[in-house]
């Protein structure tokens, strides 16, 4: 049984999110879907939500557990017993990051990441651009999941 970790912020989930995670469930026995509870930025929604939405998004699926951390995800990996820590990269600029998050956390535990290349029509994504389209009217029902785009609105129905 081989079981993947895919982190995030997840504020709010993205197609290209479910994407990643997608094609993580073709390749582990099972996945869990990490949410930071506090991420560097003040999250708009509140990790419940966040939680929320990533279950309603893989009640389907499961292989697909949601779970939501604090502190060092290499602590949060060893907790739950993990073999490799799972990342998409949208584009090259990703990757110096990416690969300096790989590196540390391959030094604090000895636990692999593996990369997902992001499918190119989610390669412009991110959560913080959807927000800015929601925000200011935008139509985002192209770029997250039926439940997000209730809840974006819902989010930003005061503008
Ligand atoms: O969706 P994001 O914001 O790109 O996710 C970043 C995340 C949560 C994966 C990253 O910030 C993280 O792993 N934070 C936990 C703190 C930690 O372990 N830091 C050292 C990693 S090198």
């Amino acid at each position: 049984m081989t079981s993947a970790l895919v982190p995030g912020s997840f504020d709010p989930p993205t197609k290209g999110h479910v994407d990643v995670i997608e094609r993580t469930v073709t390749v582990f026995d099972s996945v869990v879907v990490a949410v930071i509870r506090n991420p560097s930025k003040t999250p708009t929604f509140p990790a419940s939500e966040r939680i929320s939405m990533l279950e309603e998004i893989f009640s389907g699926e499961p292989k697909v557990t949601v779970a939501s951390f604090d502190g060092l995800l290499v602590d949060f990996a060893r907790q739950r017993g993990v073999d490799v820590i799972v990342k998409g990269l949208r584009a090259v600029t990703d990757f110096e990051y990416e690969l300096q998050m790989a590196q540390m956390n391959f030094h604090l535990a000895g636990i692999e990441t593996a990369f997902v290349a992001a499918s190119p029509e989610f390669g412009y994504l991110s959560s913080s651009l959807v927000k800015e389209v929601a925000r200011f009217g935008g139509s985002v029902e192209a770029l997250v999941p039926p439940n997000v785009v209730l809840r974006l609105k819902e989010r930003f129905a005061d503008g």
